[in-house]
């Protein structure tokens, strides 16, 4: 990564908030020794907000009260369109319901999946999620190594996830394989592949359930009233591909980086291990210093917005990683610290858009925590491993190689 003072700042902005920030790609990853390490760099850059010159050009908003404000100003940050950089005119997209809609719109949309996604609705789901942990992690706990992404955090939310829609256990391959090209591959073209793939695969399963319902959220979509009106394929199929996206890779990686986190820390294991009652409040701060969701807004009028000159077009990252370790609101925030009061983080965004997914992605983060605590001895990073992680839309674990006491 460079600043690139020499070139002519666009937008007039101040050549010092220049960088060159390829967020799929970027050699600050490894060179900082890690994502959640590197986002500690940008984050001192730039308090608030950049110009990376990469992928074409995009704000990168990062400062916790700035991207607040953006996320809530929808008249000026809209979900519209996402595509950083802008994908070519005839890349047939399907636009996510409710994501890829503003407010007013938004509301109507939004409202019929709140109904589904509470917590109590999520909290019946607890023994499944529970007897599944125990199952993923009984199998590797003897062997006093693996690779805890493959065996565990990839198979726990991802199988759960599987069973909330309605979709295949026997698929677990092909969604992820999808999910993860549509999500971070460094590859345009992969990426737009991998969305006409999940189209077509969730297109089928749409068809299935109307002609034959069943008791998932599949079938709930195609059964739902939006403004008073039946939700038609179209439709059916954008709140679909969300969710696919949405629910295939988020909660595997953010819990890989809570696992990674508490790898390297021995004693807050040792402290949780301990006290048991703290576990929820430990996720929120893990969660908090372990951001897994980047979002992309598109600016949709001139205007000096906190001092930076944006312009109609220009497309912008609002860096939620970065924004949750801000120090303004979070003293030490590259720390985690389980006794710190108030986590009021964003790691599930803000305003209208705040994740539908958040009660579940709590539960299921917290019964690993304490089913892993109670079931392996005290885990460390595999020295003779390497930790592989990917940038994109959602920052991803490759491969998290453990080594732990067996008990
Ligand atoms: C730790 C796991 C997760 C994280 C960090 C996360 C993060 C986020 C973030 C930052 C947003 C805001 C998007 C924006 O403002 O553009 C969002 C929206 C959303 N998430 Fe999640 N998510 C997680 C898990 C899930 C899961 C498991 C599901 C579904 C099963 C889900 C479904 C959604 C949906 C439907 C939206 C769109 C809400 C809207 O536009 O109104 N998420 N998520």
């Amino acid at each position: 990564m460079a600043t690139l003072a020499e070139k002519a700042p666009p937008h007039g902005i101040d050549p010092a908030l220049m960088i060159d920030f390829d967020f799929y790609d970027d050699k600050l990853y490894t060179t900082a020794g890690g994502i959640p390490e590197a986002m500690v760099q940008l984050r001192d850059l730039a308090p608030d907000a950049f110009w990376s010159t990469a992928l074409g050009g995009y704000w990168v908003i990062q400062g916790f009260e700035a991207i607040v404000d953006a996320a809530k100003r929808t008249d000026l940050f809209s979900s519209t369109k996402m595509g950083i950089p802008e994908r070519p005119e005839d890349a047939q997209m399907t636009q996510a319901a409710p994501l890829n809609y503003d407010p007013p719109d938004h509301a109507a949309l939004r409202s019929p999946l709140n109904k589904v996604f509470t917590p109590s609705q999520m909290y019946r789901r607890v023994d499944q999620i529970r007897d599944l942990a125990i199952e993923l992690i009984e199998n590797v706990a003897h062997q006093g190594r693996a690779d805890f992404f493959e065996t565990v955090t990839e198979r726990l939310p991802v199988l759960i996830f599987i069973d909330l829609m309605g979709l295949d256990r026997a698929d677990f391959k092909t969604y992820r394989t999808i999910a993860t090209a549509g999500i971070s591959s460094t590859d345009m073209q992969e990426r737009i592949d991998a969305g006409r793939d999940a189209r077509r695969l969730v297109g089928q399963c749409i068809r299935e359930r109307r002609a034959e319902p069943k008791d998932d959220l599949i079938t709930y979509i195609t059964q739902m009233e939006v403004n008073g009106k039946p939700v038609d394929d179209e439709l059916a199929l954008s709140y679909c591909i969300l969710l696919f996206f949405a629910g295939l890779d988020t909660v595997a990686n953010a819990m890989a980086f809570c696992m990674r986190y508490l790898a390297m820390d021995q004693q807050l294991q040792q402290r949780l291990r301990d006290q048991p009652e703290k576990i929820p409040h430990a996720m929120e701060e893990l969660l908090r210093r372990h951001a897994v969701a980047p979002v992309m807004r598109t600016i949709m009028k001139d205007e000096t917005w906190r001092g930076f000159n944006m312009r109609a077009g220009d497309m912008a990252l609002l860096n939620y990683p970065a924004a949750n370790i801000d120090e303004r609101v979070f003293q030490h925030g590259d720390k985690v610290d389980i006794d710190r009061e108030r986590i009021n983080h964003i790691a599930f965004g803000a305003g209208v858009h705040r994740c539908a997914g958040r009660h579940l992605a709590r539960i299921e983060i917290v019964v690993l925590l304490e089913e892993v605590l109670k079931r392996m001895g005290t885990f460390r990073l595999d020295p003779e491993r390497e930790v592989t992680m990917r940038g994109g839309s959602v920052l991803s674990i490759g491969a998290l190689p453990l080594v732990w006491d067996t008990v």
